[in-house]
């Protein structure tokens, strides 16, 4: 924050798994001098602890009480950020494809994401923040000074998908990658509670056809209009 009686700057990023969320915002934050806030690996954490205490990704009540108990911690490390949930370090844990579906899952629970949507908004209460996830606009910074809402064909996010998992030594087939993101689109977007959906005062990209390079520029440019 610039000065100690300054509203925290919150830029909100939202979209479907694949759009490159992920990248876009981790690069904003830093020319920013923001703080980076990856809401998924909240989720993903949730799944991953969930299963090695044997909670079924269904078990509300306990799933409940695990996502307002849970100790994560986004350590810096270098360039990058390590995810600590728990005392134990779950960043590569989390990305496995199994727990992408378990957090999609475990986010469909309105219990976790009450439990969650306080450690969100500690977070923001003392830093400067971009924030991406499913529904920073729309339901936890709603007054978010930055809206925006990043979309990409599915065959694009898909195919950056499969590469990422190559990369990271884990090939796949790109039409289970591709199944497999459309059923966790069809959950995070058709699910009760925070539906994966557009602000009414978000900036939509398409990054179908732009470099993370370009989003992030467009981006910035809305941001330093506001003010940010
Ligand atoms: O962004 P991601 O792929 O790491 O997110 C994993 C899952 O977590 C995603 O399928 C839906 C859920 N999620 C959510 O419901 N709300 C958020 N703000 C972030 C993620």
């Amino acid at each position: 924050m610039t000065s100690a009686n300054a509203v925290p700057f919150v830029v909100a990023i939202d979209g479907p798994a694949g759009a490159g969320k992920s990248t876009v915002a981790r690069g904003l934050a830093t020319r920013l001098g923001y703080t980076f806030l990856d809401t998924g690996a909240l989720y993903r954490s949730v799944a991953l602890i969930a299963q090695r205490r044997r909670i079924p990704w269904d078990d509300t009540v306990h799933l409940g009480e695990l996502a307002r108990v849970l100790d994560v911690v986004f350590a810096k490390d270098g360039d990058g950020t390590r995810v600590v949930a728990d005392g134990s370090d779950v960043t590569q844990d989390i990305r496995q494809a199994e727990i992408s579906e378990g957090a999609s899952r475990v986010s469909a629970v309105p219990e976790v994401r009450a439990g969650l949507l306080a450690i969100q908004r500690r977070v923001a209460a003392r830093a400067n923040v971009v924030a991406e996830g499913r529904d920073i606009g729309t339901v936890v910074f709603p007054a978010a000074q930055a809206k925006f809402f990043l979309v990409a064909n599915s065959e694009t996010r898909a195919r950056r998908r499969t590469l990422e998992l190559a990369a990271a030594g884990k090939p796949a087939i790109f039409a289970d990658v591709l199944a497999e993101m459309l059923a966790r689109d069809a959950r995070d977007s058709g699910r009760a509670v925070a539906p994966l959906r557009r602000a009414e005062d978000a900036v939509e990209i398409d990054s179908s056809l732009l470099t993370p390079e370009e989003v992030m520029a467009h981006m910035l440019a809305v941001v330093r209009a506001r003010g940010g």
